[in-house]
């Protein structure tokens, strides 16, 4: 068996065809030595409800339709056949059961087909390997530099909000997680309030685009506490006061008005969108900076996830981290989900966990980092 794992790495290049379908995704990507993008797909299942909800069974019945053209457009971008692969992985979890089932049953198919290794990999460690990877040969290059251990990792997407210290990439220590909405989540339900279309955290960045985020006092969370951990339902909870009070204040007693009147009275959305941005931002920072005074020896800073994109908080960060470099996936498409950090991540589970990285795995909705990163 050991020999499966040197022969692959004694190749001059190790390609990787990764699928990702944990959410309304369907991603195939391939990826050589964990770093170098040759495609990623991405497609993405127009939300079923207006307010951006996801239908579970919608979701999977229409990446059951999506697979096969996105999987032939990832070969045919990375000018690669079935022979060039040598190794196939796919998000085992967690996720939505029906879609994850979609993208673990393909991987389980070509794998046996192609007969090549088969690795499942968990979602978020994907995310935390999407610093490693180098822009798409179409998008604007990143400067080439390897990341350095230990480092101090934010994951912030749609369905979590973890900060990680780690020391190699499967070793390391989760030190806090939200005690209740997503950070995403919180950006999806703030544009909600505000209006905005799903997803919410885009939208409301494009909002807030000359807004003054010092327009409305917040309050930070869990800001003088003694704990590593985030909250963020107090704030979409004060923003869905301010437009109550502001609604009030102009006697607009009906909710489905309130908005326009707000509006109309020439109250900005992109000051209230600026103001509750820079919140939540700075509650994701002050954390960071937080757990850096516990440890100082963190060589860089991570951002990844859907969050990471958020133009304002990778503004912020710089000048808080002293002389760390601070690092986010270098393309949008890989701050959000998409199949080649899951290449990537298949790639440093091989490389540190040898055999185990071809183990035998179930499909999981539910499945914690830590059975991974330990
Ligand atoms: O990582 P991701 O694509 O999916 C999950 O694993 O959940 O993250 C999606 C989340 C959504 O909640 C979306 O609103 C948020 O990432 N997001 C952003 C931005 N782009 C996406 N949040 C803030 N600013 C952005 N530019
Ligand atoms: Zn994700």
């Amino acid at each position: 068996m050991l020999v499966r794992c040197a022969y692959l790495f004694d190749k001059c290049a190790m390609r990787i065809l990764a699928i990702e379908t944990s959410c309304d995704e369907t991603s195939v990507a391939v990826v050589e030595d964990g770093t170098s993008v040759r495609s990623n797909v991405i497609a993405t299942v127009e939300p079923a409800t207006t307010e951006g909800g996801v239908i579970p069974e919608h979701v999977a019945r229409r990446q059951v339709e999506c697979m096969l053209p996105v999987l032939r457009q990832a070969l045919a971008e990375a000018g690669a056949s079935p022979r060039d692969i040598d190794a196939v992985a796919v998000t085992r979890g967690p996720g939505l059961l029906g879609s994850l089932l979609v993208g673990t049953t393909t991987a389980r198919v070509l794998a046996s087909l192609w007969r090549k290794p088969l690795i499942g990999v968990h979602h978020t460690l994907g995310h935390l390997s999407s610093p490693w990877l180098e822009a798409h040969p179409n998008q604007k290059p990143k400067t080439k530099n390897e990341p350095i251990f230990p480092i101090l990792t934010l994951s912030a997407s749609g369905g979590h909000t973890d900060l990680w210290y780690r020391t190699a990439h499967t070793r390391g220590t989760l030190l806090g997680r939200t005690r209740d909405d997503a950070a995403g989540e919180a950006f999806d339900k703030g544009a909600a309030l505000l209006g905005l279309p799903y997803p919410g955290g885009p939208a409301i960045a494009k909002a807030a685009e000359g807004g003054d985020p010092h327009a409305f006092p917040c309050h930070l969370p869990l800001h003088g506490e003694d704990t590593p951990d985030f909250s963020f339902s107090g704030l979409k909870t004060a923003l869905k006061y301010l437009l109550r009070d502001l609604a009030q204040k102009h006697q607009e007693p009906n909710p489905r008005d309130q908005l326009c009147r707000i509006w109309d009275l020439g109250f900005g959305i992109s000051d209230i969108a600026a103001a509750y941005q820079h919140a939540l931002c700075r509650h994701l920072t002050d954390r960071i900076i937080k757990a850096l005074r516990r440890f100082p020896e963190a060589a860089e800073v991570h951002v990844v996830g859907g969050v990471s994109a958020n133009r304002h908080l990778r503004s912020l960060l710089p000048d808080l981290c002293g002389n760390r470099v601070v690092r986010f996936p270098a393309s949008l498409a890989t701050c959000t989900d998409n199949a080649a950090m899951i290449g990537a991540a298949a790639y440093f589970l091989a490389e540190e966990r040898g055999e185990e990285a071809f183990a035998p795995f179930e499909t999981k909705a539910s499945l914690p980092l830590e059975v991974v990163v330990s």
